[in-house]
């Protein structure tokens, strides 16, 4: 019988009515550190099914935006709030991706998430290699695609890259914490990256900081 079926937070997932398990590592995060908040336009990288989009739309509420990007079909979600974008991120430009928040007029996003995974090999260092791939993809988008002082979270395959991806992120962020929901899986080696608000005066498309210091970090923050 597959692992799932027997998995409490899978069960629970089906129970309440949300696309995936996944929505319960999103939720952990964001109730600790409080990264999304009413009104707010998010882009969600590598949404489908759409647990994260659930969650992220019932925050946001009719103020907000949540724009969803996969490879794969994004069944459509009742309310009005999510749009949704079905392609590759390296393919999608950001003209489009902005454009798609309309009637919203937006220049950036407040948050950005990422859930993106690979399709698995089950060797370890390709795994990990391919999702951090992925990763440095959504950090480069982010330098146009984030507003300065946004959010990020973003899944990663824990591997002998980790460390460099975490030095990355904290190039770009103020804060940066890892996280590891009580969702994700024993067996699994998957970390979320958090990053919070994002430093301004970083030159769009790469990582150097040209201005600002780090302004207070709220306590929600702070471990
Ligand atoms: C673990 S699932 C996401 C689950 C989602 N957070 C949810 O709550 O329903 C990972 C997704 O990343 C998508 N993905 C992987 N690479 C991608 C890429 N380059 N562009 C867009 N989506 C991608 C996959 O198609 C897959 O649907």
């Amino acid at each position: 019988m597959p692992r799932q079926l027997h998995d409490h937070w899978f069960k629970e997932a089906k129970r309440e009515g949300w696309r995936s398990r996944a929505y319960y590592k999103l939720k952990a995060i964001d109730e600790k550190r409080r990264l999304i908040r009413a009104g707010d336009a998010v882009l969600d990288c590598g949404c489908a099914p759409g647990s994260w989009l659930q969650y992220a739309e019932a925050i946001v509420g009719d103020d907000g935006v949540v724009v969803g990007i996969d490879l794969q079909e994004i069944p459509p979600l009742p309310s009005g709030q999510v749009r949704r974008i079905v392609g590759d991120l390296r393919e999608i430009e950001d003209d489009r991706i902005l454009a798609v928040a309309e009637p919203r007029r937006i220049e950036a996003f407040d948050v950005m998430l990422s859930d993106m995974a690979p399709n698995t090999t089950g060797h370890r260092d390709t795994d990990h290699l391919r999702s951090l791939d992925l990763c440095n993809l959504v950090l480069d988008r982010g330098t146009t695609l984030l507003r300065e002082g946004g959010h990020l979270v973003m899944k990663v395959f824990e591997g002998s890259g980790y460390p460099e991806l975490v030095e990355r992120t904290k190039a770009m962020f103020e804060v940066v914490r890892p996280m590891r929901p009580p969702a994700s899986r024993n067996v699994s080696r998957e970390m979320f990256i958090v990053g919070m608000k994002r430093k301004g005066g970083v030159k769009p498309g790469t990582n150097e900081p040209v201005a600002g210091g780090p302004p207070p970090v709220p306590d929600a923050w702070s471990n």
